[in-house]
Parts: C-alpha cells; sequence; structure tokens
C-alpha cells in the first residue's frame, strides 16, 4: 500500500526525541564510560518508583517481553497455566512458554478489550495459577474485578502494563499498587528508554528473582553493577539470563521520563481530539475510554461492515499509516489448540484499525485523518449503517 499522494507520510507511532537524550547518552558514552548495567540503572529504577508512588521496588530489564517472562517464571512452576487473553501483543503468549507454562487464551470484553472473566473463569483449572490482565490501549478496565477474581481462585497477578505508563486507575496510577506490573519503554511507548522494560513488585521473592535473573542468575550480581562493580566469585542456583538493561537505555529512559507530563497532554488531547470529531461518523464505533486518567499508547478504533482493510488501504494511499493491534494468539500455529472457538475476538480482530497517535502528530495531520475517514464513509456505497 503506498502514498499516492504528494502529502508527507503520517507515522502510525513514533520514538519522540531531541537532543536531550542525545546528550544524556553522549554522557553516558564518553563520561561514564561503561555502557552495560550500572549506575544509570538504579537511577532509573529509583527515579520510577518516586514516579509511580509505590511501596514497592523496580527491576528494569532489556525489553517488556523480558518483564513478563520473569513474572511468570517467578510464580509458575512448568506446566502451570497462566490466564490471558488472546486479543494482545505476541509477547504475553511467547513470555509464558519461555518461563514454562501455559498460555490459556480467555475471550475479550468488546467494550474496552480487556479479559473476559466469566471466560476466565471456565478456563480455570488445578493448573491455573497466575492471570494477565492486558492494560489494552492503556486502559486497564475494571483492575478491582481482576483482583477479586484473582483472590477467590488464589491466582497470582501479572498487569501487562506495557500500554499504560501514566494511566491511572481509581485515582491511584498503574504500578503503584497490584501484584507484579510489568511496563514496557520500547522505541514508541509512552516512554522509551530505546528499548527496555520493568517489573514492579512489592513481593520480596519475585524482586531477588527479577534482579537475579536478568543477570544470568548470579546472585546478588545486581547490587554490584549498580555500584559499578561486578561479582568474580558467586553462586548460582537457577536458570537466569541476559535480560538487565544497560546505562544508555537508561540514560534515554531517565530523560523521557521527565519530558512524560508533555508526552502524556498531547496523547490524552489527540485522543479527545480523534473521539470528538468522529463520533458521529459512519461506519464506524469508537471505544468509550476516559482520556482524563487513561493514557493511550494506541488509538483502535472499530471499523464495520468488512471494510476494514478497504479503509486501510485508502488511507495508506494518502499517505496515513495505519496499524492492526492485535492479531489473536489462539490462530498462531505454535499456540492453536483444537475446539476452542473465540467468536468475540476474531469478530472484535476484523474490525480494529488504529490510527496516528505519538506526540509529534499535528493538528492538521490528524485533521487530514479524519476528513480521510469520513471522505472514505461518504464514497463507498455498502454504508454500513
Ligand atoms: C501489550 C504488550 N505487551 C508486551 C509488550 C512487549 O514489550 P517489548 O516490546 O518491550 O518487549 C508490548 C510491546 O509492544 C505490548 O504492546
Amino acid at each position: 500500500m503506498r502514498n499516492t499522494t504528494n502529502k508527507k507520510a503520517i507515522k502510525l507511532s513514533k520514538s519522540v526525541v531531541d537532543m536531550k537524550e542525545v546528550n544524556a547518552v553522549r554522557h553516558v558514552m564518553l563520561e561514564v564510560g561503561y555502557f552495560g548495567m550500572g549506575g544509570e540503572v538504579k537511577a532509573f529504577e529509583s527515579e520510577l518508583k518516586k514516579f509511580l508512588r509505590t511501596k514497592g521496588e523496580v527491576a528494569c530489564v532489556n525489553t517488556g517481553t523480558s518483564a513478563l517472562h520473569l513474572a511468570v517464571a517467578a510464580v509458575t512452576k512448568p506446566g502451570d497455566e497462566v490466564l490471558v487473553q488472546s486479543l494482545t501483543y505476541l509477547s504475553d503468549f511467547q513470555a509464558i512458554r519461555a518461563a514454562g507454562a501455559v498460555p490459556v487464551a480467555c475471550e475479550i470484553d468488546p467494550k474496552n478489550v480487556t479479559i473476559d472473566l466469566k471466560d476466565a473463569e471456565r478456563k480455570l483449572t488445578r493448573k491455573t495459577k497466575a492471570i494477565i490482565p492486558v492494560h489494552y490501549a492503556g486502559d486497564p478496565g475494571d483492575l478491582t474485578k481482576i483482583y477479586t477474581f484473582a483472590r477467590k481462585h488464589r491466582l497470582r497477578v501479572i498487569e501487562d502494563a506495557a500500554h499504560a505508563f501514566g494511566t491511572v486507575h481509581k485515582g491511584k496510577l498503574v504500578g503503584s499498587f497490584g501484584d507484579i506490573v510489568c511496563f514496557s519503554f520500547d522505541p514508541i511507548k509512552n516512554i522509551t528508554s530505546g528499548d527496555g522494560g520493568a517489573v514492579v513488585t512489592a513481593d520480596k521473592r519475585v524482586l531477588r528473582y527479577v534482579r537475579d535473573a536478568r543477570l544470568l542468575g548470579v546472585m546478588g550480581d545486581s547490587e554490584k553493577r549498580y555500584k559499578g562493580e561486578r561479582s568474580w566469585e558467586f553462586d548460582v542456583v537457577r536458570q537466569g539470563y541476559r535480560y538487565h538493561m544497560t546505562n544508555i537505555s537508561a540514560a534515554i529512559g531517565r530523560t523521557q521520563l521527565k519530558k512524560f507530563g508533555k508526552f502524556k497532554k498531547k496523547r490524552q488531547s489527540l485522543s479527545k481530539r480523534y473521539y470528538r470529531l468522529l463520533a458521529n461518523a459512519n461506519g464506524i464505533v469508537l471505544f468509550k475510554t476516559d482520556y482524563r486518567s487513561v493514557v493511550p499508547h494506541i488509538y483502535p478504533i472499530r471499523v464495520l461492515g468488512g471494510l476494514r482493510d478497504a479503509l486501510r488501504e485508502h488511507l495508506a494511499k494518502q499517505g496515513i499509516e495505519t496499524g492492526i493491534h492485535y492479531y489473536p494468539s489462539h490462530l498462531l500455529s505454535y499456540f492453536r489448540k483444537r475446539g476452542v472457538a473465540f467468536p468475540v475476538t476474531e469478530q472484535i480482530y476484523s474490525e480494529l484499525l488504529s490510527l496516528p497517535l505519538h506526540p509529534d502528530v499535528t493538528k492538521d495531520e490528524q485533521d487530514r485523518v479524519i476528513r480521510a475517514i469520513t471522505t472514505f464513509f461518504q464514497w463507498n456505497k455498502k454504508r454500513p449503517r
């Protein structure tokens, strides 16, 4: 699908950085002199803890996927089952498998694309040990219900908050409460560290596990690295990984964290404006998200009448990039199970289309997106409603 206009392409998402990030990396390279895990990572973790106002601790890793993998590995044994919605980024399913556990795909609530707890309840077995609620597009849905469900069935909760950095749930920041919360700082997230992630938890055993496992399982190595030292003689009691965050990433993350207020304002105002200007458009349905508390990572809409792909192509020709978040994991060969139906997930998946959303989208660009959508439905004879 090619831009057939002479207008500048509008990107779906983007890393938004300036000389501040460049200077932070320069400082690590030329002055700190050690690119790997050290004081910058410790400082980023402390600043995240302060920002989140959490009583727990923060352990930074190299990706959000690693954060999820270590979180699942910390609370499950091989063969244990983990409930998760099928319509999510592939990371959740791969992270569960990587830990030796079994992902149990669940339906979604079409209102906000969060896990359908009725379906999750039907899928409980003796082996179910955890649930991963995914804060789709930044919206955690009703976390109180998730935690009540988890308490009732004695499950650990691993929040996939990759989309929800900065979101407030019932007056509290996501990550300031809860069991285990995983963030992603990949290149296009609400804040980026280049690539990176974090596990936030008040569970000391989980924290100890993550801190050691991210450095090949070397016991206590995190604390050495924080001081610019390393372990020469040590013990290892379980499988570990090279999942630590680097000083270079942490320097980018620290700079982005200072800009978060500005990013948040822009993401929220763009999303409110999409809602206001598209609310009466033909052929689409919008999610009713409260952008006073949610900091949106993406702006998905539902396109009715089987026209999603046609609209996507129409926008691409106008130089407007869109996305489809996400291809359901239960349809992938590696995770497919016979005889399990997901009608809601498959219907919603066939309608989802994400519009450009990042802090550099201008008002003119957003107007172009909105105009292109409304003209598509004016021209299209197959009007769905
Ligand atoms: C819902 C969700 N979970 C997990 C991840 C994984 O994060 P990362 O890309 O940092 O590995 C992502 C990243 O896009 C995501 O969107």
